[in-house]
């Protein structure tokens, strides 16, 4: 049978993932964005992937919040924007090498408009139509296996504590429901941006009522009536 796969050494592994437009506060009170998109939801959790000396990971580690701001795929302006800057005064000579230059305002540099937080201090960013407010429980340095690369990159595992949608995206009837036909995120691949395609086929996973997976959760965040409660009556099946 002909080999039809070869082995590659690829230098980076960022098969796509959605583009996020991390807010955090600065010292001095004011806002910072960073693009980032090495970031994964379970549950009410997202585990975040940032080099340990960005002004986002200083930021986050001292006052513990942010705002994660989803893009959608017609935000490549803003995005581009950002991208190569930092709001860290001390630009490693890494980043230096790699055509980065410090960036005090990012919300001037990019002509994003900020919008006030319910739950934290950093701002909402309003041309996102996904922003969730969410604080640091947790974060751990990677790469303990090298030692002069270890803690350079950090895992920071942050919990949502509420989530702002754009109303369009809802899904109609339901109170908690995102339409995934109208949720159309800016996802990065290997550094280039893309949309992502129609659905491709329907999904035996999206058989499961989505409220089931909120028991797993076992979510402090404040539920919006109107979904038929699965909790509520499967718990109390479960004592009758
Ligand atoms: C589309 C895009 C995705 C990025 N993804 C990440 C990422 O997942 N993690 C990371 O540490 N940096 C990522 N970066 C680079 C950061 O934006 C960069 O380190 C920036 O300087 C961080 O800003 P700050 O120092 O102000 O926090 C990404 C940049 C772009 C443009």
């Amino acid at each position: 049978m002909a080999d039809t796969h070869s082995i590659i050494t690829p230098a980076i592994m960022y098969w796509g993932t959605p583009v996020v437009l991390i807010t955090t506060e600065n010292e001095d009170g004011t806002a910072n964005i960073a693009p980032m998109s090495s970031a994964w939801w379970l549950g009410h959790r997202c585990v975040l992937g940032m080099g340990s000396m960005s002004q986002t990971a200083t930021n986050l580690l001292r006052n513990k919040q942010c705002v994660l701001n989803l893009s959608s795929d017609d935000m490549g302006h803003y995005i581009n924007s950002l991208a190569k800057t930092t709001g860290s005064a001390m630009v490693s000579p890494r980043k230096q090498g790699l055509g980065y230059e410090f960036c005090k305002d990012k919300f001037a540099r990019s002509g994003l408009t900020q919008q006030p937080s319910d739950l934290v201090r950093p701002p909402r960013i309003t041309e996102c139509p996904v922003q969730m407010e969410a604080e640091m429980m947790n974060n751990m340095e990677l790469m303990h296996d090298l030692p002069d690369r270890k803690g350079a990159v950090l895992a920071i595992e942050v919990k949502i504590l509420r989530t702002h949608v754009r109303n369009d995206l809802r899904l109609p009837g339901h109170a908690n429901r995102i339409d995934p036909d109208r949720w159309r995120p800016m996802i990065m691949s290997f550094q280039e941006l893309y949309g992502l395609g129609p659905k491709s086929t329907e999904s035996k996973l999206a058989t499961i009522d989505e409220e089931r997976y909120r028991m797993l959760t076992r979510s402090d965040v404040v539920k919006q009536g109107g979904d038929m409660d699965l909790v509520n009556s499967e718990e109390s099946a479960a004592t009758n």
